[in-house]
């Protein structure tokens, strides 16, 4: 087992590099991949610093090159950098392909720094495909396990004391490239409480950006208990519509970035208080589903004293009494919602 998964570590890492050496040296690599990547903003010690690459337009340029050096199947197809499907003409035969095909590649770092799986990203427009491909899930891979970026950015999470928390691959990169080393991202999925472990041991704070389209916000706000659970401050940052921290840091200098960041920064709970007030305005049952939902959150903060201080702030911006904030928070410690 432990033999398998260096293994499979060991595939990761020769993928890694044989993507970066395409990007850098052959033509396609170049004119493709490195293009798209200094079109978005890229600077060249930036590519190299995320160990970023292009998987060749090939049915299986990178699995030949692989097996070629000596790389057995098995791993390629454990780790789905390869996809391994019968031959319908051939029962004897089998059929290989690169996953990721024509995709410019972000590797994903443990911890430590070693290559866990890739995110790639089509380069088409192409809506039927998806813009995003990941490695599945595998021995080395648990992807509610991991952080895009942590591996760059843990030193600085426990020297400022913070973390920022964002949607995507190249918001990482590009607030990282702006001077904001202390990014990472759970790229897409849904935040879990091991993700939140990873950040806990470094800082107890955490900023989450969202990008200014709304869709997701409502839905990642639940994720957010998660945080408050493990005992950890948090401070929620929206962007203006159609930005992401990606194009926000890519368009303004530094200075700017971190003043937007510094007055855009609100309190996770009086955030979602003013949120929820605003939507429910004027339909007394939303009201109450609201005055619930905020009390829930509040009820996963550990401490009682800072339980105690969010219920008279929620008291007011709900324009509610303390007091019936205060029932239903017991209630909610009975019946454990
Ligand atoms: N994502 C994914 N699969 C998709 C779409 C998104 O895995 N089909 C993940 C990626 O990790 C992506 C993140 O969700 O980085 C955020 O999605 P989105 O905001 O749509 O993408 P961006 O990161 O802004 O990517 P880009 O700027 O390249 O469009
Ligand atoms: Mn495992
Ligand atoms: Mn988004
Ligand atoms: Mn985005
Ligand atoms: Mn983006």
């Amino acid at each position: 087992q432990t033999n398998e998964r260096e293994s499979m570590y060991l595939v990761s890492e020769f993928a890694q590099k044989y993507f970066s050496e395409v990007l850098w040296e052959r033509e396609q690599g170049k004119a493709i991949g490195l293009s798209y990547f200094k079109e978005r903003g890229f600077t060249e010690d930036t590519i190299k610093k995320f160990d970023l690459g292009y998987c060749l337009d090939q049915w299986d340029g990178f699995t030949k090159a692989a097996l070629n050096k000596g790389y057995q199947l098995n791993y390629l197809e454990k780790t789905g950098l390869t996809i391994v499907k019968d031959d319908a003409a051939d029962k004897d035969n089998k059929k290989t392909f690169d996953r990721f095909k024509g995709r410019v590649m972000f590797p994903i770092h443990s911890m430590s720094g070693r290559v866990l799986g890739f995110g790639g990203r089509i380069l088409t427009n192409d809506k039927k495909a998806a813009k995003y491909l990941n490695s599945p899930e595998s021995d080395i891979y648990h992807k509610s396990k991991v952080l895009y970026g942590i591996y760059f950015a843990k030193q600085a999470i426990a020297k400022e004391d913070n973390c920022y928390l964002v949607e995507g691959y190249t918001d990482v990169i590009q607030m990282y490239q702006r001077g904001i080393h202390n990014v990472v991202s759970s790229s897409g999925t849904a935040l879990t409480a091991d993700q939140i472990r990873l950040i806990n041991r470094l800082t107890k704070n955490i900023t989450v950006l969202f990008d200014g389209d709304a869709a997701g916000l409502r839905a990642s706000l639940r994720g957010i208990d998660l945080i408050l659970e493990q005992g950890m401050n948090v401070k929620v940052c929206t962007f203006p519509e159609g930005e992401d921290p990606d194009s926000f840091s890519k368009n303004n200098d530094y200075e700017d970035v971190v003043l937007y960041l510094q007055e855009n920064s609100k309190d996770f709970i009086q955030f979602k208080a003013s949120l929820l007030v605003e939507e429910a305005a004027n339909d007394p049952i939303k009201r109450a589903d609201t005055v619930r939902d905020i009390v829930n959150s509040i009820s996963k903060i550990p401490d009682r004293i800072q339980k105690e201080i969010y219920i008279q702030e929620c008291a007011q911006i709900m324009n509610i009494s303390e007091a019936v904030l205060f029932n239903t928070l017991a209630q909610i410690g009975k019946k454990d919602v």
